[in-house]
Parts: structure tokens; sequence; C-alpha cells
């Protein structure tokens, strides 16, 4: 029998797609480092002006998904996260190539991105050619209170 993965199904998202987002991304992320986003902070980030909500579908179950957003030009790639039992299968990269090629299509020049310093994704993101720009010192306050630095990275499109 063919141990290959399921294709994910990729299909852009609405506000009315927030609460299967933000249940996996309470899932995803690790709640000692604060970098989750409320319901409410997504709300409000998907109804600016240039913010795209992409979803990964496996059959009727959402597996993961990306928020991004291009606006004069600029991309940034705002969220990523995968159910955690899905990992290592492709999702996230197929997520961030979507994002890639739809930045490009808006006509992004550029998408930034912010990370907290230490994030194993680190791995995705410099296989698909970002490098980091900067640094945010103490951006990110953990559950304890405790900070931790943000790094940026930033790939060009085109
Ligand atoms: C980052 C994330 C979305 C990757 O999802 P994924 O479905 O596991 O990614 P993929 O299976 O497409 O992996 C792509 C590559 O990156 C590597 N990689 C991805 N996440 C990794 C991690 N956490 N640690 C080490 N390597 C990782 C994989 O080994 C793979 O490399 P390969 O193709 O050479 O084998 C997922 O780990 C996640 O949801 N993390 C928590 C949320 C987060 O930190 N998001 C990023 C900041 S916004």
């Amino acid at each position: 029998m063919s141990t290959a993965p399921r294709l994910v199904d990729l299909r852009s998202g609405d506000v009315n797609d927030l609460a299967g987002v933000v249940h996996i991304m309470n899932r995803a992320f690790d709640p000692r480092y604060g970098e989750a986003w409320s319901s409410a902070q997504c709300i409000g980030m998907l109804a600016l002006q240039g913010v795209w909500l992409t979803l990964a579908c496996e059959g009727n179950a959402l597996v993961g998904f990306a928020m991004a957003r291009v606006v004069a030009g600029d991309g940034e790639l705002l969220l990523l996260a995968v159910e955690p039992e899905r990992r290592g299968r492709g999702i996230g990269g197929t997520l961030l190539r979507s994002v890639i090629a739809d930045a490009c299509d808006k006509q992004a020049e550029r998408l930034h991105l912010e990370m907290r310093a230490g994030n194993s994704a680190l791995a995705l993101y410099g296989a698909h050619g970002f490098t980091q720009v900067g640094q945010r010192r103490a951006y990110y306050r953990g559950l304890t209170g405790e900070a931790f630095d943000a790094h940026t990275y930033a790939l060009t499109l085109g």
C-alpha cells in the first residue's frame, strides 16, 4: 500500500473560516512564546486592504493556513501554520509557495516576514530563499512574561 501523503487542496478563506484558523493557530504555536494571534486580531487584520487568507484542506478538514498582505508593491507573510499532526508532509511548503505566487501576481517586489528568533520554521523559509534583514528585540511576550526577540526576513520577488 502506498504511503505517499495526500495532496492538500488550497482554497481562499474569509472571516467565516476564522474559527478553524484560530483553532489551528492555538495548537500550532507554542503558548510559551506568545506568537499566536487572537480571533479579534485576525478579524481586524483580514479587514485591512490587501490581506488574504489561504486555507489548506484535506477533504473537509482544515489542516493549515497562511495569511498575507500586499500593499503598494510590498508583501508580508503574516501567519503560516499547519496542524501539528500533519507537519513534515509538505503542507507548509505548499502554502508558502502559494503565498509567494499570489504575492508575485499582486505585483509585490518583496515578501517580508517576521518570526521569533529560534523558531525552527527558519528551515522552511531559508529553503525558499528568505534572508534575514533585521531584528526586533523583546518583540514577543511569553506566558510567563519572558520576552523573545523577533527576526525579520525578506525574499526578493520577480
Ligand atoms: C512552519 C510550519 C508551517 C511548517 O509546516 P510543515 O507542513 O511541517 O512544512 P513542510 O512539511 O512543507 O516542510 C518544509 C521543509 O521545512 C522543514 N521544516 C518545516 N518546519 C520545520 C520545523 N519546525 N523544524 C525543522 N524543519 C522544518 C521541513 O523539514 C521541510 O524540509 P524538506 O522539504 O527538506 O524536508 C509548521 O512547522 C508550523 O505550523 N509551525 C508552527 C507555526 C510557526 O512557527 N509558523 C511560522 C512562523 S509564522
